[in-house]
C-alpha cells in the first residue's frame, strides 16, 4: 500500500489534532463513518474494515441497514460473506443513527446525485448530508465527499454548510473531494485496486485524505484541489459517453452502408496503439455515464460556456432506444407483421451484463415505447424477477422463464443486455427473429434464430 506522509506547509496553522489523527490511521483505529450505504459506500466501507479500520455504516433506508446488520448483502456482486465478517468481527455496524457521526475520525460522504427533471443536477442529497455532519462537526474530523458532481461543490456548497458549525479548515477539520470509480461487475479491478484520486480544499485535507485512503487502498494519487478531483471524475465519465456516442451513430451510419459496425471496430482494435474500443448499444445505463456529464454542462453554463460534445452526445445516446424499436418494427414489417398486436421479449433489464443494476436502464424505455406501439411486451432477465417501480417506470411486469419453449412464442426477441444466461444458442432454436443490440448472438455456435437483426 502507498505510504502516505503529511507535509506541513510553510506557514500552514498547525491542527490541534494532527498528530493524534495520524496516529490514529497509522494505528487503524481511526474510527470512519461512510454516508450511504449503496454501491458505492458499502464496498468502502467493507474494505476499510477489512484493512482494520472500525467503521459505522450510516443510511437513511432503514430495511438496507437493518439487512446489513444481519448480515445480509442486499447488492448481488457484493458477497454476503463479506457482509456476514464485517458484523461477526465487530468493526463494522449499519446504523440510521446519525449521532454516530460525532464519534467518528473521518466521514466519507456517499450519497446519491441523481438529475432533475430537466437534466440539472439535484445535489439536494449531498446537501442534507453536510447540514446533518456540520450538525456534529468537531474539531480534528476529516470529511470527504465521494458523490460525483461538478467542479466546485466541495468547496463553494459544502464546506461553507460545515463552516455553519462555526469551525474552520485545516485549523479545525478537514476537507475532501475523492471521486469514486467503482464498476460493478468488473473483474479484474476493485474497490481496493482502482487507484484513488484525492484533491482536498487546502493542502492539509489534502495530505489527510490520502493517508486516510492509502491506509486501505493499494493506490493514491493527491492531487492539488477538490475541483481538480471533481473534475478528472467528470473527465472519465464525459469520455465514455463522447466515445459511446460516437460508435453509436457510426453504428446508424454503417448500417445504411450495409457494413457491420462490430466487424469494424473489431478491425480498428488491432492497431496497437491510439485506438481504444468502445462499443454501440441500446442506449446509455447506470448511474454514472447517463448523468454525470450534464453535472458539467450545467456548471459550464454558469460560466457562458457550452458544452456541446456533451449535449450532442446526450443527443445521439437518448435516441438509442427509439432507434431499436424503429429497427424491431422494420424487421418485423419484413415478415409481414405489424408492431403493433405482435409479442415482443426484451432480454436483459439491467444497464449492463451480469449485475443486478437497473438503473437508468435502457430497457425500460425501449418496453414503453414498444409497449406504446401496441406492442405486446414481456421481459426476461435472471437478475430481476420483478420490474422495479423507479422514478420514471411502473411496468408492472415480472420476468418470463429463460427457456426455448418460452422464447419460441413471441414475434421478435430484443437483446437488451447480454448476461451469460442468454448465451446458449439452444435458447433460439426455434425463435423467428431476433433484433440484437449487443452482437451477442452472432458469435454464439449452433441453432440460432430464423433471422438475426443487428441494431
Ligand atoms: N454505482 C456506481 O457504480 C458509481 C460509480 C462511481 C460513482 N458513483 C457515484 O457515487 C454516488 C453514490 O452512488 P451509488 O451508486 O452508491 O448510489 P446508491 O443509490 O446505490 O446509494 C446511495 C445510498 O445513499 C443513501 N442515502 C440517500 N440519501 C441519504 C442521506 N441523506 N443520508 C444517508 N444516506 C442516504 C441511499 O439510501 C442509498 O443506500 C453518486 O454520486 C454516484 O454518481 C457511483
Amino acid at each position: 500500500m502507498t505510504k502516505v506522509r503529511r507535509r506541513v506547509q510553510p506557514g500552514e496553522q498547525a491542527l490541534a489534532c494532527d498528530l493524534d489523527l495520524a496516529a490514529r490511521i497509522e494505528a487503524r483505529s481511526a474510527r470512519i463513518g461512510v454516508i450511504g450505504q449503496g454501491y458505492v459506500g458499502l464496498p468502502l466501507a467493507l474494505v476499510f474494515r477489512e484493512a482494520g479500520f472500525p467503521v459505522i455504516g450510516l443510511d437513511v433506508d432503514a430495511r438496507k441497514v437493518e439487512a446489513l446488520q444481519r448480515g445480509e448483502s442486499y447488492i448481488q456482486h457484493i458477497g454476503p460473506e463479506r457482509v456476514a465478517a464485517a458484523v461477526a468481527s465487530g468493526r463494522y455496524e449499519a446504523t440510521v443513527d446519525f449521532d454516530r457521526l460525532a464519534a467518528c475520525d473521518a466521514i466519507v460522504i456517499c450519497v446519491p446525485t441523481p438529475l432533475g427533471p430537466h437534466r440539472e443536477p439535484d445535489n439536494s442529497y449531498i446537501h442534507a448530508t453536510a447540514r446533518q455532519v456540520a450538525k456534529r462537526l468537531r474539531r480534528g474530523q476529516l470529511v470527504i465527499l465521494e458523490s460525483t458532481t461538478y467542479p466546485g461543490t466541495t468547496e463553494e456548497e459544502v464546506l461553507p454548510i460545515l463552516g455553519e458549525s462555526g469551525l474552520t479548515t485545516p485549523g479545525d477539520f478537514l476537507l475532501a473531494f475523492s471521486p469514486e470509480r467503482e464498476d460493478p461487475g468488473r473483474q479484474n479491478f476493485n474497490t481496493r485496486t482502482i487507484p484513488k484520486l484525492v484533491g482536498g480544499v487546502n493542502p492539509a485535507s489534502t495530505d489527510f485524505a490520502a493517508m486516510l485512503y492509502a491506509a486501505a487502498l493499494e493506490r493514491v494519487i493527491p492531487v492539488s484541489s477538490a475541483r481538480v478531483a471533481e473534475s478528472a471524475k467528470l473527465l472519465e465519465n464525459v469520455f465514455r459517453a463522447v466515445n459511446i456516442a460516437l460508435v453509436n451513430e457510426l453504428k446508424m451510419i454503417f448500417e445504411h452502408m450495409a457494413i457491420d459496425v462490430w466487424e469494424v471496430i473489431r478491425a480498428a482494435e488491432t492497431k496497437p496503439f491510439g485506438f481504444m474500443a468502445f462499443y454501440p448499444g441500446p442506449g446509455l445505463g447506470g448511474h454514472c455515464i447517463p448523468l454525470d456529464p450534464f453535472y458539467l454542462s450545467w456548471k459550464a453554463a454558469e460560466h457562458g460556456e457550452w458544452a456541446r460534445f456533451i449535449e450532442l452526445a446526450g443527443e445521439i445516446n437518448s435516441r438509442m432506444p427509439r432507434y431499436v424499436v424503429e429497427r424491431v418494427a422494420h424487421a418485423l414489417n419484413q415478415d409481414g407483421k405489424a408492431l403493433n398486436g405482435s409479442r415482443v421479449l426484451v432480454l436483459g433489464l439491467a444497464y449492463k451484463a451480469n449485475i443486478d443494476d437497473d438503473r437508468e436502464s435502457p430497457s425500460y424505455e425501449i418496453l414503453e415505447l414498444l409497449q406504446e406501439s401496441g406492442a405486446r411486451v414481456d421481459y426476461c432477465d435472471p437478475y430481476f424477477p420483478a420490474a422495479r417501480k423507479g422514478r420514471k417506470h411502473d411496468l408492472g411486469i415480472r420476468s418470463v422463464a429463460c427457456k426455448p419453449e418460452v422464447f419460441a412464442g413471441y414475434d421478435a426477441l430484443v437483446v437488451a443486455t447480454a448476461h451469460d444466461a442468454f448465451k446458449d444458442a439452444a435458447l433460439y432454436r426455434d425463435v423467428g427473429l431476433v433484433v440484437d443490440t449487443r452482437n451477442m448472438i452472432a458469435p454464439l455456435h449452433g441453432s440460432g434464430p430464423r433471422r438475426l437483426v443487428k441494431a
